[in-house]
């Protein structure tokens, strides 16, 4: 094994990779939750849908989309395997263990539960919009005034979906999942990758818990809008 697999397989290493993974997930959230916030003006789908063909056209974000389907996938792997590792030392923890280990322990499976119910919600999100779009043609095509090409008219697909009860309920809960994951997430990440100080600390678990809260909560108005008012 060299170096670098040794890395990969440490449990700092892991530790790392779970972190720089995490912060590139959540920058995607801000930048994704920009861009839906696009659903709520009220011109028929125009700006969400030109927003939609730019960032499945332009080469740089098509690129940076590989990237992230890869750190999701990364990202997933990681958790589970620091899970299962997590979980043999605590089964071979006697009764003097300190409590720091045990809490910690805890936390992570707490992390694992609402990182598994956000991969089920992505898989259902994916299959709903995103392989719809790439891989189907069930979409209507529309031209706006001033364009030169047609556009898929993916709004009309995300109005339909956020008209069934059961879907705006499922984003709402996985949403909650997400706030979790988040809370714990957002500077337990900072903190792995050195932002550690105690000046700091309180600063990022601040931050962390308003990310974890407006983030979330961004996203899942957008489904509870559009069932009451689109
Ligand atoms: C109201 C909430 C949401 C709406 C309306 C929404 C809408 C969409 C739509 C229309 C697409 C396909 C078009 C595109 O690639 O931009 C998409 C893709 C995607 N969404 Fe969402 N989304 C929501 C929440 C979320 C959340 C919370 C996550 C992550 C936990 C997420 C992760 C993704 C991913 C990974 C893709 C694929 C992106 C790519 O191909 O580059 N979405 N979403």
């Amino acid at each position: 094994m060299n170096w670098f697999q040794s890395f990969l397989v440490s449990s700092i290493g892991q530790k790392i990779i779970m972190s720089l993974t995490g912060i590139f997930l959540m920058l995607f959230l801000v930048v994704h939750l920009v861009g839906n916030l696009q659903l709520l003006h009220d011109d028929g789908g125009q700006a969400f849908n030109l927003y939609t063909y730019f960032m499945t056209h332009n080469p740089l974000i098509k690129t940076v989309s590989y990237l992230l389907y890869i750190t999701v996938l990364i990202h997933a792997i990681q958790g589970i395997l620091i899970t299962r590792k997590n979980q043999a030392s605590a089964g071979g923890m006697n009764r003097y263990v300190k409590k720091s280990t045990y809490t910690t322990t805890l936390a992570n499976r707490y992390m694992a539960f609402w990182g598994i119910l956000i991969f089920i919600f992505l898989v259902i999100h994916l299959k709903d919009f995103w392989y719809v779009m790439k891989f189907t043609s069930d979409l209507e095509m529309v031209t706006y005034p001033g364009e030169t090409h047609e556009v898929k008219n993916l709004y009309q697909r995300v109005a339909v979906e956020f008209k069934e009860l059961w879907v705006v309920i499922l984003y709402v809960v996985c949403m909650v999942a997400l706030a979790f994951h988040l809370a714990h997430g957002f500077w337990s990440a900072f903190q792995t990758i050195g932002a550690s100080h105690p000046k700091y600390l309180r600063l990022l678990k601040t931050t962390g818990k308003i990310f974890a809260f407006l983030i979330p909560l961004g996203f899942a108005l957008i489904p509870v809008l559009f069932y009451l008012f689109k």
